[in-house]
């Protein structure tokens, strides 16, 4: 099985770029288009790899519930793409945006990141139109844009495969996996008007040197306790999560990229659902206070073996 490159090792460069295909092209037209870059795309990474050996590029797309529909409404669905539905909050709302087709793009340099934007210009640019496209950076040694180090407590290496790509044999899209993709603007005035001991509440981490607060210091709204998913016995559950930083400060714009991989969505929902509708006396996780999500989208990533069937038409 060839997955596609979905587990997120940090790099320095990343491009994330949402798209629609376009309504007013023939279905027909919009499908042969995608059809002939899913064929070329596992040559197309071999491509990069040999052409920028050293600068660790890494590709995943990921397919929105209603391109499928409209792509290939003879072939069932992913049994959880679904559009993501918004999450009346609180204090915040989750909220449901559009998006036919997700591109999560990493490399050292930003430039490679660029040469694969190139590519799906060349190949898909009569068929689709931008939704947004986000660039993004390394912050420092591996911290998210509110300064705490991003990823500490991802699931292992040796764990993440069994976490992010879906494993049930009776499953048809068994290689695959769902991305939950959600960008954040932050407030950082209103971060920086709080001392370091407040922020580390927030959190349930330490700034500096990335430590757990002790379980009666830490509060139970605080991020890193109320997001927290479990299963029916009890056993906390893990998905594959990054947050990229990025920001034109000049602008006074300043975010949080957020990328949740899992073989199932739902263990992403019921974090999201922590966070916004609270938990027990919670009403909400105290870091929505500093973050406002104005994107929000679940994608379905398939394996290369399913681009391929996209490609002969036995996805149709
Ligand atoms: C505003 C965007 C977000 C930021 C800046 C952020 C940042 C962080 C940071 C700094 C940590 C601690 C280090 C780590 O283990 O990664 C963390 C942990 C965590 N985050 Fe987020 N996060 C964001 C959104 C989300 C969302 C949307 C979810 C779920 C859908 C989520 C789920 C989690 C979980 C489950 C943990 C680990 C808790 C633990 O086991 O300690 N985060 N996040």
């Amino acid at each position: 099985m060839k997955y596609q490159d979905v587990i997120p090792e940090q790099a320095q460069s990343t491009i994330l770029c949402t798209v629609n295909f376009r309504k007013d092209v023939d279905t027909e037209v919009v499908l042969e288009a995608f059809k002939g870059f899913c064929e070329r795309l596992h040559p197309t990474m071999n491509s990069m790899k040999i052409r920028f050996p050293y600068d660790n590029f890494k590709f995943a797309m990921g397919i929105g519930a209603e391109a499928w529909q409209r792509l290939f409404p003879n072939t069932k669905r992913p049994k959880e793409l679904e559009r993501f539905n918004e999450i009346n909050g609180q204090t915040k709302k989750a909220v449901s945006t559009e998006g036919d087709l997700f591109f999560h793009i990493r490399a050292e340099k930003m430039d490679v990141c660029y040469e694969m934007m190139l590519i799906i210009h060349k190949l898909l640019k009569d068929v689709i139109e931008s939704v947004d496209e986000t660039h993004g950076f390394r912050f420092r040694d591996g911290r998210a844009i509110f300064g705490f180090v991003d990823g500490t407590e991802n699931p292992d290496m040796e764990e993440v495969q069994d976490v992010v790509y879906i494993d049930d044999e009776n499953d048809p899209y068994i290689g695959g996996t769902y991305v939950l993709a959600q960008k954040y603007i932050f407030d950082l005035d209103l971060w920086d008007s709080l001392t370091v001991e407040k922020q580390e509440l927030v959190v349930g981490r330490t700034k500096e040197n990335d430590l757990e607060l002790a379980d009666d210091v830490k509060p139970s709204n605080a991020h890193t306790e109320i997001s927290k998913a479990h299963d029916k016995m009890g056993e906390e559950i893990k998905i594959m999560r990054a947050n990229i930083a990025f920001a034109e400060a000049s602008k006074n714009l300043f975010g949080s990229y957020f990328l949740g991989y899992s073989k199932d969505f739902s263990t992403t929902l019921q974090m999201l659902q922590h966070m916004f509708e609270g938990k027990e006396k919670d009403t909400h996780d105290s870091i929505l206070d500093y973050f406002n999500p104005i994107t929000g989208n679940l994608f379905f990533v398939p394996s290369y073996e399913q681009l391929d069937m996209i490609a002969n038409d036995e996805i149709k």
